[in-house]
This record gives structure tokens, sequence and C-alpha cells, in this order.
């Protein structure tokens, strides 16, 4: 371990938050990037050797040995910087009209708290798991930056009530809130995930919104069964079902007014290729229906199923 390593114990899933910030620190690189993210670098120097999955991803992208849909990072590279681009757009345009309160469910190793020009006064809530708070913090201690709004740390287990913790950090549910939950429904069960929704719904005043994307496909099918043996990563047993429905319908049952894009559209849009898990001319792309979602709340009841 190097002088800017960190010990790092966390659970599998809490890797791959270290994956979409490998993209972002790789995507700041490039001269078309669609965003620039200088924490990101430093929580990779901070595992260092300890991820030699991300050395692999490294030398897809350097031009070595190596197919870019057989490790999950490349695979997934352009699908993250895309949907962090549609996303930071978003919660631009959130503040600008006047929301003042962000939840970044499952936050992982995202800096948009340090990143976004914020106003000062907005308050931004991270929630995730332990140890990747506990990572994150340490990380970013020791970096020295600041964030640019009232950004607030909160450790907690998404599949438990963690709705006290919320507002005991602060939350004040009285006030409209941008709800992000990226990189994450996979990552749950249908029932996790609609506990999830309902207390989203129940903390959310008029005027909120929510935004999440959808990929279980493409994390299911191809080759993902056999990427253990070079990322250490078992997204088989990692990925637990998401919504268990169309992420559209789901949302809506659920009081929520939906707008979808698809991540081949946006592509378009930021002058991207589309990203090859996405291609259908691709082999091994199997990603059909991936979707960034955008919803408002409109406070409605759930319908039956
Ligand atoms: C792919 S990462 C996405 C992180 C971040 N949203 C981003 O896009 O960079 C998935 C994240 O979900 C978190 N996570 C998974 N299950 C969770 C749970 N039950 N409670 C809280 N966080 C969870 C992991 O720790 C990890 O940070």
């Amino acid at each position: 371990m190097t002088d800017t390593q960190t010990a790092v114990e966390m659970p599998q899933v809490s890797w791959t938050a270290l994956g979409a910030a490998w993209t972002r620190a790789r995507e700041g690189e490039r001269a078309d990037a669609l965003f620039t993210d200088d924490l990101a670098p430093h929580f990779i120097a901070a595992v260092g050797d300890k991820a030699p999955y991300i050395e692999a991803g490294d030398q897809v992208l350097d031009g070595h040995d190596g197919d870019v849909l057989a490790n999950p990072f490349t695979a997934m590279g352009d699908y993250v910087a895309i949907r962090t681009r549609w996303l930071d757009d978003l919660l631009r345009r959130a503040a600008a009209d006047g929301i003042r309160q962000v939840v970044l469910l499952a936050a992982g190793l995202d800096t948009r708290a340090y990143r976004i020009e914020w106003p000062p006064e907005l308050q931004l809530f991270e929630l995730d798991l332990p140890d990747l708070i506990a990572f994150k913090e340490e990380v970013l201690r020791a970096s020295g930056a600041r964030p640019a709004c009232a950004r607030h740390a909160v450790s907690f287990d998404l599949r438990e009530g963690w709705a006290g913790a919320l507002r005991a950090a602060g939350f004040d549910a009285t006030r409209p809130t941008a709800w992000l939950a990226e990189g994450l429904l996979h990552y749950l069960t249908p029932a996790d995930n609609q506990q999830m929704l309902d207390d989203i719904g129940a903390l959310s005043a008029p005027g909120s919104m929510l935004a999440t994307d959808h990929i279980e496909a493409a994390m299911m099918g191809g080759d993902n069964a056999e990427t253990a043996d070079s990322t250490g990563l078992e997204y088989d047993q990692l990925v637990k079902g998401g919504p268990g429905e169309h992420p559209v319908r789901w949302l809506e049952r659920s009081g929520w007014q939906v707008e979808s894009r698809s991540p081949a559209d946006c592509a378009v849009e930021y002058g991207r290729p589309i990203p090859p898990l996405l291609d259908p001319a691709v082999p091994g792309s199997v990603c059909e229906g991936a979707l960034y979602l955008q919803a408002r709340w409109h406070g409605g009841t759930r319908d039956a199923a």
C-alpha cells in the first residue's frame, strides 16, 4: 500500500461505486468530456492495487488486449458517463427551478456536492452503506475539497427504515426534494425497491422529483456471470431483480408522472457514439430497454399491481 492508499473494507456491491468513479475519472481525460470530476481520481488512487479490475479496464481503454464488453467497467463506461451528464443537467434545472433539497440514494462516490455550482443554501444528502461512506469521507477529508452546498453523508442500508436517519441529518419533508437513485435499482429486490419507493413518496412534498435509471437486462445477461474471474465482482450474485416490472409502470403506479429517455438517444444528443453495451450491432451487447427516467411527484396513492 502506498502513502495515498487507504484500507478498504466494503461489501462487493459497494465496490461497484468505484467502477462509476473510474468512469468519471476517465471521462475527465477526454478532450470532449461531458463533465469533469476532479475528485474521482482520488478514490481510484486510494484503492490502488486492491482493485485489479480497474487495471484491466485501463488496459482495454488504452488499447491493449481486452474486450470492451468483458470488463463491466469498460462495458458500462459510456452508459455511466452519459447518465452522469444527463443527471447533472437535470439537477441544475431543478436548482434553477427553486429546489433546495437533494437526496442521493446510494450516492456511492458521487461528488456532485463539490462539482456542481449549487446555491450555497442547498441541502444535499448522500445515503449509502456504512463502509462506503467511511471510505468516501476519508478520501474527501484527505483531498481538502470543500462542497459547494450543505452536504450531509448518511450511513444507512436502504433495505431498512432509513427515513428517521435522513430526518435526523436535517432532511425536511415539507420542502420539495430532488431524489436520485442512480445505478441502484438492480441491486435491490422488487420488494425492497417498492418499500424504498413508498418511503420516498411518503417524504415527498409537492414539487418533488425523482430520477433513476434502468439497465437490469444488461447486468444480468451476456457474459456477466463470468465477470467474477476478471473483476472479482460477482454480478450474478449482486443483481437482485430491480423493480420487477417495467420501470415506467412501476413509478406511475406509485404516484409519479414519468418521462423516459433511452441512453442511445442521449448519446446522440451529446455527440457520442452509441455505447457498445447498448448497440445491437456489437456482438455481446445485451442491453435492450435501458432507460433514464425522470418523474414528478403528484402525490397519488399506489395502484394495485
Ligand atoms: C453502482 S454504485 C452507484 C453509485 C452512485 N449512485 C453512482 O452512480 O456513482 C451502487 C451503489 O449502491 C450502493 N448500495 C447498494 N445496496 C445498497 C443498500 N441496500 N443500501 C444503501 N446503499 C446501497 C452501493 O454501496 C453503491 O455505492
